[in-house]
Order: C-alpha cells, then sequence, then structure tokens
C-alpha cells in the first residue's frame, strides 16, 4: 500500500475534527436558516466558488421564481436576515445573487488550522469502507499496451485516494492469465526448449511466433488443441509450464509497475485461472434461478434492458457451445468473489470504454443472481482512447499497437530525470476527463509550462528552494494583500478537491486543482515578496503560506502517484 507522505499525528487529528475548515460548508450553514425563514421550507443554499467574490450563491435566483417576486429583492432580504458574523460579508449582485467575501479573520483561523493538520485539513472518513479496485489486467505473454497503461495509472491514483481519506482498498489485478491461447503458448514453449526465463527475451515476439505457427502448422494446431485439454484437466506438467509462462510476465509486469511509481505488487495477482473451479456452480446457480437461455449450443443469460442496435436482446454467454468459458463467466465468479471472500462493499473495475456493456451486464446479471446485494456498489470506470498525432488510435510507423516499455524509455530518456518523464506521461492521463480521448504527444507533455506534471514539480520545487535560502522556519498565516487572499483561499479548496475526485473516480478534478494552487502561488510570489518582505512577522506568515503551497502540492501529486523531486 502507498505510504502516506504527512503522516498522521493522532493527537493532532482528534484535536481537528469538528474544527470546519470548509469554507464552503460553514457558510451553507449559515445561510441555510435565513433562505429557509424567507421560502416557508429549507433551500439548498448552493454556495459555490465564483471569480465575483470568493463565494456566490444564486439560491436568491430559483426562489424569485418559486414564489413570484423580484430576485433582487428576495437576495435583500436574505441578506438582512443572514448571520453571518465573523465569517463573511454578504451582497447582493447582479439579477440577485449574493457575493459573500470571506473576513480575514475566519480566514486566518482557517488556514491556520489548515496548516496545523498533518493531513492539510482533510479528515479520514469515520465510516470505512471495503472498496475492490480492479485494475491494469495486462494479458500473460502478451506486451501491455497504452489502454493498460491508462488502467494502471487511474487505478492506482484512485487507490491512493480512497486510501488516504480512508477506506479499505483491496488491489486487484485480475490478469489474463487463461483460456485457449494457453495452449498454443505451452506446446510453444516446449517446442523452444520448456524453460521460459532463457527461451523468452521478448513476450510478444514469443505470442506472435506461437500464433504464426498455430496458423500455418496443422500439426502445432492439433498440439495446441490437446494442450488445452490437458492444462484444463490439471496435467501437472502442463500446469508446470503453464505457470512459468504466467510467473514470467508477472515479473515483466512488476518491473513496469516499479518503473511507474504504481502501488500494485506481487501479492495483488489474481487472474482469471484462480476462478475457473468456480464456474460450473456459477452456470448451475444460474440455471436454477432460471436465468438461463440455450441459444446456439451456448448458455446465455439475457439481462432485462440490454439491446443491440437492432432492437435485439443481447446475450451475456456464460459457456460456449464447445463447453469453455470464456470472459464473462470469469467476471461473475469475480464478482461474487469480491463480495463474498473479500467483502468488499464497492467494486470498481478501471477497464477501457469498449468494455462498458459488459460490465453492465455482467453486473445486471450478478444482482438478478443475488450474488451482488444492493447495498454494494458497482462501478464502471471507463476509460477513452490515447491516439496518436494523426488523430487515430495509437500505433506504429509498422501499424502495430504502441508498447507500453518503449515509450517509458523515451520519457524518461528526454526528461531531465526519469522521475520528470514518468510523472509528465501519469499527469497527461490523469489530468484530463479520463472518459475522453487524447493525444500522446510527448512535447507537450514535457513542457514546463501549462497544465503539465513538469510544469507542477517545477512549481513544488521552486517553493522547496526558497525554505532553503530563507534559513527559517514559518510562522503564523495572516493574509492581508489581496494575491495572499486569493492563494489562501485555492489552497482552503483541497479538501473538496480530494473529496470530489474520489467520490466520483476522476482524478481530474485533483489534477486541475492543483495546478489553480501552482498558478495562484506564482501570481501571489509575483506580487509579494517572501524573503524580502517589509517586516519579519509578514515575512514569517509568507513562509507560512509557501510551506502550506508545498505540503500541498507534495500530498496532491502523491495522491495522483506523481513524484515531487525537492529540487529539480
Ligand atoms: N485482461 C483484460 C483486457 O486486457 C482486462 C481485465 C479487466 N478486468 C476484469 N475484471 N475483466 O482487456
Amino acid at each position: 500500500p502507498a505510504t502516506d507522505p504527512f503522516p498522521v499525528d493522532p493527537l493532532r487529528f482528534v484535536r481537528h475534527v469538528g474544527l470546519l475548515v470548509d469554507l464552503e460548508v460553514l457558510l451553507q450553514d449559515r445561510l441555510a436558516p435565513a433562505l429557509e425563514a424567507v421560502a416557508g421550507h429549507p433551500v439548498d443554499p448552493a454556495v459555490r466558488v465564483s471569480p465575483h467574490a470568493d463565494f456566490q450563491s444564486g439560491a436568491p435566483l430559483a426562489l424569485a421564481r418559486e414564489l413570484g417576486r423580484p430576485p433582487r429583492e428576495i437576495a435583500a432580504e436574505v441578506a438582512a436576515k443572514a448571520d453571518l458574523a465573523g465569517l463573511a460579508e454578504i451582497a447582493v449582485s447582479g439579477p440577485g445573487f449574493l457575493n459573500l467575501t470571506v473576513s480575514g479573520s475566519a480566514l486566518d483561523e482557517a488556514l491556520r488550522a489548515t496548516a496545523a493538520d498533518g493531513r492539510l485539513g482533510v479528515p479520514r472518513t469515520t465510516v470505512p469502507r471495503r472498496v475492490v479496485i480492479d485494475y491494469s489486467g495486462p494479458n500473460v505473454a502478451k506486451e501491455m499496451h497504452v489502454g493498460h497503461l491508462r488502467s494502471t495509472i487511474i487505478g492506482d491514483a484512485l487507490a491512493r485516494m480512497l486510501e488516504w481519506l480512508g477506506d479499505d482498498v483491496v488491489r486487484v489485478n485480475h490478469l489474463g492469465d487463461w483460456g485457449t491461447p494457453f495452449g498454443m503458448l505451452v506446446e510453444h514453449l516446449i517446442d523452444r526448449g520448456g524453460d521460459a526465463d532463457h527461451s523468452i527475451s521478448d513476450l510478444t515476439a514469443f505470442y506472435q511466433a506461437a500464433r504464426v505457427k498455430f496458423d500455418n502448422d496443422d500439426d502445432f494446431r492439433r498440439r495446441a488443441r490437446l494442450r488445452v485439454v490437458a492444462l484444463q484437466s490439471g496435467d501437472p506438467v502442463s500446469r508446470e509450464l503453464w505457470r512459468e509462462l504466467v510467473s514470467r510476465s508477472e515479473r515483466y509486469f512488476l518491473d513496469v509497475y516499479a518503473r511507474l511509481g504504481v502501488t500494485l505488487g506481487p501479492d495483488d495477482f489474481a487472474g482469471e485461472s484462480r476462478y475457473q473451479d468456480d464456474l460450473d456452480g456459477i452456470v448451475a446457480e444460474l440455471g436454477e434461478k432460471g436465468l438461463l437461455t440455450e441459444s446456439d449450443g451456448a448458455l446465455c443469460v439475457f439481462p432485462a434492458g440490454f439491446t443491440g442496435r437492432d432492437g435485439v436482446a443481447l446475450p451475456l454467454i456464460v459457456r460456449k457451445a464447445d463447453g469453455g468459458y470464456g470472459y464473462a463467466a470469469t467476471d461473475l465468479a469475480a464478482i461474487r468473489h469480491r463480495v463474498r471472500a473479500l467483502g468488499g462493499q464497492r467494486l470498481l473495475y478501471v477497464v477501457g470504454a469498449p468494455q462498458r456493456t459488459h460490465f453492465e451486464m455482467v453486473f445486471a446479471v450478478a444482482r438478478a443472481a443475488g450474488w451482488l446485494p444492493d447495498v454494494v456498489t458497482a462501478e464502471h470506470i471507463g476509460f477513452g482512447s490515447i491516439l496518436g498525432a494523426d488523430g487515430r488510435m495509437l500505433r506504429t510507423r509498422a501499424g502495430d499497437t504502441v508498447k507500453l516499455a518503449g515509450l517509458l524509455d523515451e520519457a524518461a530518456g528526454r526528461a531531465s530525470a526519469p522521475a520528470i518523464g514518468i510523472g509528465a506521461i501519469k499527469y497527461a492521463d490523469l489530468s484530463g476527463d479520463r472518459r475522453g480521448d487524447y493525444v500522446f504527444d510527448l512535447d507537450r507533455m514535457l513542457a514546463i509550462t501549462g497544465n503539465t506534471g513538469p510544469y507542477l514539480q517545477m512549481a513544488h520545487a521552486r517553493v522547496r528552494s526558497i525554505f532553503r535560502r530563507a534559513g527559517r522556519p514559518a510562522g503564523t498565516i495572516t493574509v492581508t494583500e489581496p494575491a495572499e487572499r486569493d492563494l489562501a483561499l485555492v489552497l482552503l479548496g483541497f479538501e473538496p478537491a480530494v473529496r470530489a475526485a474520489a467520490g466520483s473516480a476522476e482524478p481530474h478534478r485533483l489534477a486541475v486543482h492543483l495546478h489553480d494552487v501552482a498558478a495562484a502561488f506564482s501570481a501571489f510570489y509575483e506580487r509579494c515578496p517572501v524573503l524580502r518582505a517589509p517586516t519579519e512577522e509578514v515575512r514569517r506568515s509568507r513562509l507560512g503560506l509557501a510551506d502550506l503551497t508545498a505540503r500541498t502540492l507534495h500530498t496532491g501529486l502523491f495522491l495522483l502517484g506523481i513524484e515531487a523531486p525537492e529540487e529539480i
């Protein structure tokens, strides 16, 4: 599991429980009674961060429509009734908005509490949930491709965030380690002398060579088919060779994870093969529950509400006509295992968008079969594709799928340090809405300006360097200048940003926030001298803001799985 860069001081944490640093929530709470008094029923205060004031509420506009009265009049009435003493100034603006400007003392208090907290004002959840995150899931004897890269990066960021917020996270690497191709792979391994460590240098080449023989050599094809049968019936020699192939691949994947700084370890592998003994039972149970339909010799479930473009019901095939089990049957067994044996309460599947229907059908069938109780949520965390410069799926010039290791080599080689190159790739993936596609453009990813990983790493290192020159620690924060205020307000948005990113499984919400922090800091640094501040007190206060900025960037990048070196 991920280690916490700022471990919780338990006593300090206890002291800060109940101390609200979330200004948005504080303002909502104070505004709510005034709105209720005017409306005659509870109203959502809808307080949001705003470019026009610190915060803004549009609640009077909706209320005015409801009551059939002028919005500005309603806004004025709410403003007069609201008790915001010591917290904020309130003013009616535009067609009937309420602008809220936080008082200096409330800002200082919230900042000081945040700075004093080892967790930057982000409490651990008091009701931890067991979250099972399925991510990475590459296939044995195949190269990881860019789709696996996205799953690995996004899944790891989610695992880190949820774990840090206090959930009990179980990482599952659903390795593709079973199925008919293993007949041909094991047979090819035998032809090569039977030693996976010595005879395989390039897994993709190995796979392709087996494939070519399978397609062109009748005798090999016959042997491969017999080998599948032997493997599935537990023949020890076949099993041993298969095991070698799997562990050879696992070592390769672990290598990639280490290079990526991903928290998946050897104990997280739980491949498709783990569920093979459960599959007969899965099908039997579906049969008993009356959910199975035979179609062209295959056993299928037709979950309600799934139809193809032609309006015909879509089948989830649980047993093929030849008696073999496929991907769907395994996922049904896996979901049952995750609920029953792992105690999962929230199940996340970080897998590309093309598999969306597959997962929705698996969830529907699992619910119908009683394996996925209502209290357990299951979510497909889908994502788009990585495109080449031509706007099409990323391919090499020869038209092959691009190999992950090569991309990492190139990024690490072109940056000044591997942490920067790898961080650039990860940040580029995490900083956009995951549902969208993006173009793999190393020049843009590695740029030190714009919304990039290197920009944030640089911003962090720059703030740290101030401390090396300052030679004295930060002091109590007191905000006075407008640029200090702007930075302070952004810094206080860390907690909502982390919570939003984890709640909706959207790492970009945190990434965007970190970029805002870095931008607010550079605006502040331009206008407010730190080391040459007018007085010692101001200097120490500004060092306090700088320190909080550095810790926010460091923790935020850590949660995204990106290193933040002290010096660059
Ligand atoms: N091995 C699969 C693939 O490469 C991904 C596995 C995703 N997880 C799952 N439970 N099906 O497409």
